[in-house]
């Protein structure tokens, strides 16, 4: 059994409080999360903003404050709006709307879907929170970054794989490699960061479905493969797979069926750390949300998970 299985407190202690607010990191260092998730995009000025979208408008009030600033595809990209113009939204739980236009929340036992308390951060701004809660309780939280859109940005002028070790360089960071993973779903960037930008940090290929619509026409088909796997360990240290590349169905008894992907990554040296531990969403086949970390933990033996229970899987694995 991996003995130092890491808790990864995704996007936060996001089943709690909004994702990627600050409240939402602080609430994750105190629940003993090992590292704790940025997802980055940056804004016109090119600044690195701690957001999982591209867009806007699913977690803050973008489209009241500036209703004119819609593309024709009706999002508010973070790309066409400065930082300052970021900082004076408010952020808040993710939400969606139903067929009749109404605004729900996606998760609605979560945090309410109340607007006017949050904000979204800078990279930056979350490096000093997470350092100082680093300081002032002794207990070391690490960054789990991932580079969002690294094609799309590349087309809007940016090379963020850059942006990011820079400001990573500035804040002491870019050596950290005990502290620090860099995580994408484009092998290109990997490879990039890798091999031309020469990192030290942990890289983790992150592995989606060909039909998600991520940028870089990265062929994750592929990817799953022997061949594939042996790939990424060219360049990477670790795969970040979703849980449904593991879990593939149940059997006639309602048991679930593995696939071997992560058999297939340990062959190769990978470090696996599966997406995303949901009390809400349960695979068939289980009967709680423990016997999910049991089974993950247990029997297929993976290295650390992306939770939105950072509190939950702290326990789990405390409980050992
Ligand atoms: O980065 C791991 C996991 O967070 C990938 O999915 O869409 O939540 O960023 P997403
Ligand atoms: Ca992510």
């Amino acid at each position: 059994m991996a003995d130092s299985a890491i808790v990864i407190a995704h996007r936060g202690a996001s089943g709690y409080l909004p994702e990627h607010t600050l409240p939402a990191k602080a609430m994750a260092h105190a629940m003993g999360a090992d590292f704790i998730e940025q997802d980055i995009v940056l804004t016109r000025d090119g600044i690195p903003i701690v957001l999982h979208d591209i867009y806007l408008q699913s977690t803050t009030d973008v489209a009241q404050k500036f209703p004119d600033r819609v593309r024709s595809d009706g999002r508010f990209y973070a790309i066409d709006f400065t930082l300052a113009e970021i900082r004076s939204l408010r952020a808040h739980e993710r939400s969606e709307f139903s067929d009749s236009n109404e605004e729900r929340a996606v998760f609605p036992n979560r945090y309410p879907l109340a607007k006017g308390l949050f904000t979204v951060p800078t990279l930056d701004e979350e490096i000093t929170l997470i350092e100082g809660l680093n300081h002032s309780t002794g207990r070391t939280a690490g960054f789990y970054i991932e580079l969002k859109a690294p094609q799309f940005h590349r087309q809007h002028g940016f090379d963020m794989a850059k942006i990011i070790l820079a400001i990573l360089d500035e804040r002491g960071l870019a050596g950290q490699t005990e502290r620090v993973y860099l995580q994408c779903f484009d092998d290109k960037t990997l490879r990039y960061l890798r091999e031309e930008l020469r990192t030290p940090l942990p890289l983790i290929q992150l592995i989606g479905e060909n039909d998600w619509g991520e940028d870089g026409n990265t062929d994750y088909d592929v990817m799953k493969t022997s061949e594939g796997l042996a790939s990424i360990a060219t360049y990477a240290d670790g795969i970040g797979p979703w849980i449904g590349q593991i879990i593939v169905g149940t059997d006639d008894n309602g048991q679930p069926i593995f696939s071997d992907l992560i058999e297939k990554a340990k062959a190769h040296g990978l470090l696996v750390h599966p997406y995303t531990f949901r009390r809400e969403q349960v695979p068939a086949g289980f009967d709680s949300f423990e016997a999910l970390h049991r089974t993950f933990f247990e029997i297929l033996d993976v290295d650390g998970i992306f939770t939105d229970f950072p509190d939950v899987t702290r326990a789990y694995l405390d409980g050992r």
